[in-house]
């Protein structure tokens, strides 16, 4: 919370994108006892103990909640699934009447509701110096997995139907916005301390539309929040963005930027920092591999960032086959506790 009002810290604050998965046995216990991964992200019991299991493990600073960026698209009425090796499955959104189908921002409730509750029954259970991460996804991340039906490497169902049908679309994204916004308020509402918001393709965008499909929804989502919650801090992660990183926090009123691996700490101290705190940017592929180069590169992206708000992250989340061992490494060489 320091680091994102503006504070500077000797030791960072650090947490991992989806520091709650497959990467940990005591994960992979819990999510045996639900029927499939929705059920897991709707059984608040079950959420609230994943959410609490990084920081039992290894003393995060943040706990982010444990659910999906999915899970809007399933309250708006879209069929969700999770076939497993394959990742996300949605019913496609492919044209006009498809988006007359979904529900109202107002409706999201109904099914959300487990959600918060996650958030109330986490948040207690939390030692006071964590702080309680709330989340959704972008507007245009979302729209991608709702138009191609699953994750596709490109965005190019999503492109295309932005370029064919751009009444469609921005329908489709106002929809995103505004249910979004209430979703947000409504962890704020629950007990979350922070929000973050994930737009993983933000990269994919052509120049023209960035400021439309990235600035644009984000921006307004920021400004309704902080309507209703004015010292809520918002992160957000327009993962890819390049040399368009720079302005974006100002641009969407975040008070931080998740950098993802492929931006330079050096350049981000330099111009991304003036304007907020900065969030990253470790590749996940370090907590793989180990070793010194893990060490290294942890201390330069600590060292780089010192002069500023900064909180430890991984460039992009966590994955299953991440070593634990290696991420008590990372914290010991960031809390300068390394013999
Ligand atoms: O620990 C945390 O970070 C909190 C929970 C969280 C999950 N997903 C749990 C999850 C968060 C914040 C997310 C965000 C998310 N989900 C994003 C944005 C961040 C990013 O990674 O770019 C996206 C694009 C999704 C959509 C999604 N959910 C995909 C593409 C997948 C499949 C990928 C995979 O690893 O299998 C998921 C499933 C998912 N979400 C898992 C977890 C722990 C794995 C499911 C399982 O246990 O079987």
């Amino acid at each position: 919370m320091r680091s994102l009002s503006g504070e500077r810290l000797p030791v960072p604050p650090v947490w991992m994108m989806r520091q709650a998965g497959r990467y940990l046995p005591e994960y992979r216990a819990a999510r045996a006892k639900a029927r499939d991964f929705l059920q897991l992200c709707y059984t608040p019991e079950l959420a609230a103990e994943i959410t609490l299991q990084p920081v039992r493990r290894f003393g995060f600073d943040g706990a982010i909640m444990f659910a999906d960026i999915l899970l809007i698209a399933h309250a708006l009425g879209s069929k969700v699934w999770f076939a497993d090796g394959e990742g996300p499955r949605l019913s496609p959104i492919s044209n006009s009447r498809d988006i007359d189908r979904l529900k109202h921002p107002d409706d999201i409730h109904e099914t959300l509701s487990p959600v918060y509750r996650t958030l109330q029954l986490a948040g207690p259970e939390l030692p006071a110096s964590s702080t309680l991460i709330g989340f959704a996804g972008a507007p245009w991340t979302v729209a991608t997995y709702m138009i191609a039906g699953r994750g596709v490497p490109n965005q190019a169902p999503a492109l295309s139907f932005l370029s064919e049908e751009p009444s469609a679309f921005a329908r489709l994204m106002d929809l995103l916005t505004e249910a979004t916004s209430r979703y947000l308020a409504r962890q704020a509402e629950g007990g979350a301390e922070v929000l973050m918001i994930f737009d993983s393709w933000a990269g994919s965008l052509p120049g023209g539309s960035f400021e439309s499909c990235a600035v644009d929804p984000v921006r307004r989502i920021v400004r309704s929040v902080k309507s209703r919650y004015p010292r809520m801090p918002v992160i957000v992660y327009p993962r890819g963005a390049g040399d368009r990183y720079a302005g974006f926090a100002r641009a969407t009123g975040a008070d931080c930027v998740g950098l993802d691996e492929t931006v330079d700490p050096n350049w981000a101290a330099s111009t991304l920092q003036r304007d907020s705190c900065v969030q990253g940017n470790l590749p996940p592929r370090r907590l793989v591999e180990g070793g010194d180069q893990l060490v290294a590169e942890t201390r330069r992206i600590v060292r780089a960032f010192a002069d500023g708000p900064h909180v430890f992250n991984l460039g992009h989340g966590i994955t299953p086959d991440a070593d634990p061992g290696n991420v008590e490494l990372m914290l010991q060489t960031i809390r300068g506790d390394r013999p």
